[in-house]
């Protein structure tokens, strides 16, 4: 729970909406954000600058709704991209082209194509096959591409290892040993402009340290640049500023952007960051109802509507995420059994949360405290960066609602998919 997701007489809800009344008008499994924690959230990156000029570029992936982009164009976000679906997305939504850096490994000839068509602010290059390969569809296209080197500090983020991204043996960004000798290809390059440097070292940091350690690398790498007179107008240190799902205490914003303000403390580049999770995760919850109860031979088993391709953090990373129930039950009391699944009446016991798809992967959360009955509702937490952004229709699950409240009105701002859109492209063969 958050200020934006509170109890008020044992009811829970988002703002001044009830999140029972958002599961009645839209159904269930949705996604609810918080427009305020939204807005909120970007003024304390925004606000937290110290008079330095600074970019704040949303990580897309995080979240790539609409209605999200659009929150933070209106208040002048830049935009972290990594395809040309996300572009087409800012575009959309109302964003800046100029403010938007292009990350990834794996840009194709059209998404280069379709970036510079659009006058993007950067490209993050990858590789020095990427940077050959942007010079030759630059000149193709009589423009010069605006390119900054994705630098890989070899610098450990502590994070689970599938979100870690800076250390040597991934693959992402440029070796720290070549990206001068890349650097000054680049230089070389007829249809290139070098631009800034930039790195990104993880997801979900809850220390400042390795973002500190980054930061000063990258720092020795600029000016050793400068001493061979090729000037950078940005440094961007990515993204990856971690978020509270259970009992982690990552830094606060101002903490974390104080922290590498520090670090740039007397130099006149422009700072960009990509933060994406510390913008939407907690500004968003699924909303999910209880199918059934079941007793195994085990365990209690509360199957829910939401499963593995609604939210596939808990499956893909065991990822943690706090589970409460919508309606608070008036007198909490304990039972050792969950009642074999005909009650109604709420009863407290230790649940396995989880989806109906067919895989013992498909889980929400494991042991988890719940007074609840059949028909109850829940909200999983922390929900809104990485889960609809990663959902599926696995299953022929069509992917839920998505809507975004604003004090206590609710608007719908992704219609819940039919099935038949899920088939519209398929044929059969006769
Ligand atoms: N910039 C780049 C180049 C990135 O690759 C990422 C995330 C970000 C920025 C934003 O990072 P954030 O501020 O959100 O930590 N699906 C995983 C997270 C994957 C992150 C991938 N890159 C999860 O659910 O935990």
């Amino acid at each position: 729970m958050n200020d934006y997701f509170q109890y008020r007489n044992g009811q829970l809800y988002a703002e001044q909406a009830p999140l029972a009344d958002i599961a009645a008008q839209f159904g269930t499994p949705c996604y609810v954000y918080s427009r305020a924690a939204l807005s909120d959230g970007f003024r304390q990156f925004a606000g937290a600058s110290q008079g330095r000029e600074l970019l704040v570029c949303y990580a897309v992936k995080a979240n790539s709704n609409l209605a999200i982009l659009n929150v933070f164009a209106r208040l002048g976000a830049g935009f972290d991209i990594v395809s040309g679906g996300e572009l087409q997305r800012v575009l959309a939504a109302g964003g800046d082209a100029r403010k938007v850096v292009f990350s990834g490994v794996g840009k194709s000839v059209a998404e280069m194509r379709q970036a510079l068509d659009a006058g993007i602010l950067c490209f993050n290059v990858e590789s020095s096959a990427e940077l050959e390969r942007l010079n030759e569809v630059a000149g193709d296209m009589g423009k010069v591409a605006p390119v900054s080197l994705r630098v890989n500090p070899d610098v450990d983020a502590k994070t689970h290892p599938y979100i870690s991204t800076g250390l040597k043996q991934n693959k992402f960004g440029v070796a720290y040993d070549e990206a001068i000798a890349l650097y000054r290809r680049a230089r070389d390059l007829p249809h290139l402009r070098v631009t800034g440097i930039d790195c990104h070292i993880g997801s979900q940091l809850t220390e400042t340290s390795p973002f500190i350690a980054a930061a000063e690398k990258i720092l020795v790498l600029v000016d050793a640049l400068g001493g061979e007179g090729i000037r950078l107008e940005h440094i961007d240190l990515g993204g990856g500023l971690g978020i509270r799902y259970n009992d982690e205490a990552p830094p606060a914003i101002a903490g974390y952007l104080a922290a590498l303000l520090g670090v740039l403390r007397g130099r006149s580049e422009k700072l960009i960051i990509e933060p994406g999770r510390a913008l939407v995760g907690n500004a968003g919850v699924l909303l999910t109802r209880v199918e059934y109860l079941k007793r195994g031979a085990e365990k209690n088993f509360a199957i829910v509507d939401a499963a593995m391709n609604d939210l596939m953090r808990p499956a893909l990373y065991d990822a943690y995420h706090e589970i409460l129930p919508v309606q608070l039950p008036p007198s909490p009391q304990h039972s050792p059994d969950c009642g074999g699944g005909g009650e109604r009446e709420a009863r407290s016991s230790i649940f396995e949360v989880v989806g109906p798809i067919c895989e013992t992967g498909d889980f929400i959360g494991h042991a988890r405290d719940l007074a609840i009955a059949p028909q109850s509702l829940l909200a999983v937490l922390s929900a809104g960066a990485y889960g609809m952004s990663m959902s599926s229709n696995y299953n022929t699950r069509p992917r839920a609602s998505e809507v975004m409240v604003e004090g206590g009105a609710v608007h719908l701002v992704r219609e819940r998919e039919t099935v038949a859109q899920l088939y519209a492209g398929e044929r059969v063969v006769v």
